[in-house]
């Protein structure tokens, strides 16, 4: 099975320029800039980050949940793949002097940099695009000791779980597919227990009101060293 996508940065730019919401006020935009839903206002904030002093954001889109961040002081970095994202979040956010937005792939930028984060996110960014058994070694590599991973996305549709192609050009347009990653809260326990992560709670957020589609969220941690002295104790 192909893993590649075809012409991805191309159906993320369409969708970049199909948004309006990139003319909202910064000020609006600010507003409940971070939230995990796709109910403006509803459910967990930044407080399920913990408090990072450094975050990565994994297809940041427009980047005002980093910008949110950064307007706290936390360093702030947002990646995303569409070169049109990219430079509407670095225009808009320019004079925040704690954010800062690269442009590139999820997979090539982790493999690639020696940084270090205390938390790494998603909101129904690159960790649904990803294969995560490719994605979540680089970034547990990436992670501080005790750093978060935390993502959001649309919950698995029952019975559609693992890879799931998707037509993003509709079934009369260009020959364009793109990848998603599906499972139900359970399993992405053990995907992430078994690279290595702890303190994982996944669960589908309920929406506002009842019969609407929740959001799958997940959160989850990289284990501290023992220290030595809980070593010796643990022996005695
Ligand atoms: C549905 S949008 C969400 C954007 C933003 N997080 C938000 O909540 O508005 C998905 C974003 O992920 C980016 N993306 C998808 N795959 C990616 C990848 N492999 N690496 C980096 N960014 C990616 C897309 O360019 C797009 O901006």
């Amino acid at each position: 099975m192909p893993t590649s996508v075809s012409d991805r940065t191309g159906y993320w730019d369409r969708y970049a320029e199909g948004r309006s919401d990139h003319q909202a006020s910064r000020e609006e935009a600010l507003k409940g800039a971070f939230g995990w839903t796709q109910y403006p206002g509803h459910g967990p904030g930044d407080e399920i980050l913990g408090h990072p002093a450094t975050t990565l954001e994994l297809g940041c889109g427009r980047g005002d949940a980093v910008a949110a961040l950064a307007a706290r002081g936390v360093a702030a970095t947002g990646l995303d793949l569409s070169p049109v994202h990219y430079a509407r979040a670095r225009e808009r956010w320019r004079d925040l002097p704690c954010a800062q937005f690269v442009h590139g792939d999820a997979m090539d930028y982790l493999t690639q940099t020696d940084k270090e984060w205390d938390a790494v996110y998603s909101i129904w960014g690159a960790v649904w695009f990803t294969d995560p058994g490719e994605l979540l070694p680089r970034v547990h590599d990436r992670l501080a000791p005790g750093g978060r991973l935390v993502f959001a996305h649309a919950p698995a549709v029952p019975g559609a779980y693992g890879v799931q192609g998707m037509y993003g050009g509709g079934f009369t347009g260009r020959q364009v597919w793109i990848y998603r990653w599906a499972y139900e809260p359970d399993t992405w326990s053990s995907i992430l227990a078994d690279h290595g992560f702890t303190d994982i709670h996944a669960r589908v957020e309920p929406a506002p009101e009842p019969g609407l589609l929740g959001t799958l969220i997940v959160q989850s941690r990289k284990s501290r060293p023992h220290r030595m002295d809980d070593l010796t104790s643990s022996k005695v």
